[in-house]
């Protein structure tokens, strides 16, 4: 057993670490995160924060007994590969950096093959810092690229904490945003993406997702929910602030000054894996949680 994961929104990267170990065993799997296990394994058993009614890792159970697990597996399982094939496509297309905000335990840095080119920032807040970098050390993982942990509440600010990191603005980046938009204010999302326009160099590129649609329990059937779904949804909805909820991704987008290149649904990305969507997520709104790309033109 390693220290503390915090509570709170912290805990959503292990939730999201679990999709991905649990996906990985699959044999039809969608992609391969051998570090997810280690993440979750060293953690395994231990409760949430103080929290004697939420287990670290809630429900996220393998046998389909979970009404929240059958729902939430589905959206952390395939939003990864878009966020892989758009990462990589960036890198690909000329950028040098790759900033994962929210990276929570992303393991891309190990694992996508990016080269020592190429300089991935992951920036989260600190417990999870000293949580992953406990396990990380622990299996002497080492990353592909050049990998820099970044210290920082982005509501607080990015570009102070990221150029103190030797983040350099003239060079085109990769933004990644997974599984954090929803739980800024719109505010903060926009200052989010301001700050991230004026860090960009020609080329660069943002990769996120939010929903259009606001959570209530009745689409989950609260009332039938065994106890661990309930504790992971309160949790869930106590930090939810669902960023830019009033807009597509393209308007968003457009009001600060990128290109839309690319806006699919979750619902469209599972289709085209050939897995239904389960529905137990079909009822949290699946056609409207936007996955989307924009990118500024090249210099
Ligand atoms: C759902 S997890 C993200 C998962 C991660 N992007 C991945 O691919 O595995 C959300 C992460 O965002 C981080 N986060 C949320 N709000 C934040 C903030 N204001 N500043 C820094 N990190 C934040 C949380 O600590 C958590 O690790």
């Amino acid at each position: 057993m390693v220290g503390e994961i915090p509570p709170g929104v912290g805990w959503t990267a292990l939730l999201t670490a679990y999709s991905r170990a649990q996906e990985s065993r699959e044999a039809g799997r969608l992609f391969e995160d051998p570090l997810a296990a280690a993440f979750v394994a060293a953690v395994h058993g231990a409760e949430a924060g103080g929290r004697p009614d939420l287990p670290r890792l809630g429900p996220a159970k393998d046998d389909g007994s979970s009404v929240f697990w059958n729902g939430f597996r589905f959206f952390l399982t395939h939003r990864t590969p878009f966020y892989d094939r758009r990462t990589l496509a960036a890198v690909r297309d000329g950028c040098a950096q790759v900033v994962f905000l929210g990276a929570g335990l992303d393991s891309r840095a190990f694992r996508l093959g990016m080269l020592e080119d190429i300089t991935a920032f992951e920036v989260d807040q600190a417990p999870v810092h000293a949580f992953k970098q406990e396990v990380l050390d622990r299996h002497g993982a080492v990353p592909t690229c050049v990998r820099v942990p970044v210290v920082a509440d982005i509501t607080k600010g990015l570009s102070q904490p990221l150029l103190s990191a030797g983040f350099d603005p003239a060079v085109p980046t990769a933004w990644v945003a997974e599984g954090l938009l929803m739980y800024f204010s719109r505010d903060e999302a926009d200052g989010l993406l301001d700050e991230i326009t004026a860090l960009s160099a020609p080329g660069s590129r943002i990769v996120g997702e939010y929903f259009s649609c606001r959570w209530e329990n009745a689409d989950i059937e609260y009332e039938t929910l065994e106890t661990q779904d309930r504790a992971a949804w309160d949790l869930l909805l106590r930090e939810l602030r669902y960023g830019p909820v009033a807009d597509r991704p393209g308007e968003w987008l457009s009001s600060h000054g990128w290109a839309q290149q690319e806006v699919t649904t979750l619902a469209e990305v599972g289709r085209r894996t050939g897995r239904p969507v389960p529905s137990e997520f079909a009822r949290l709104g699946a056609t409207r949680l936007w996955l989307f790309v924009g990118g500024l033109p090249a210099g």
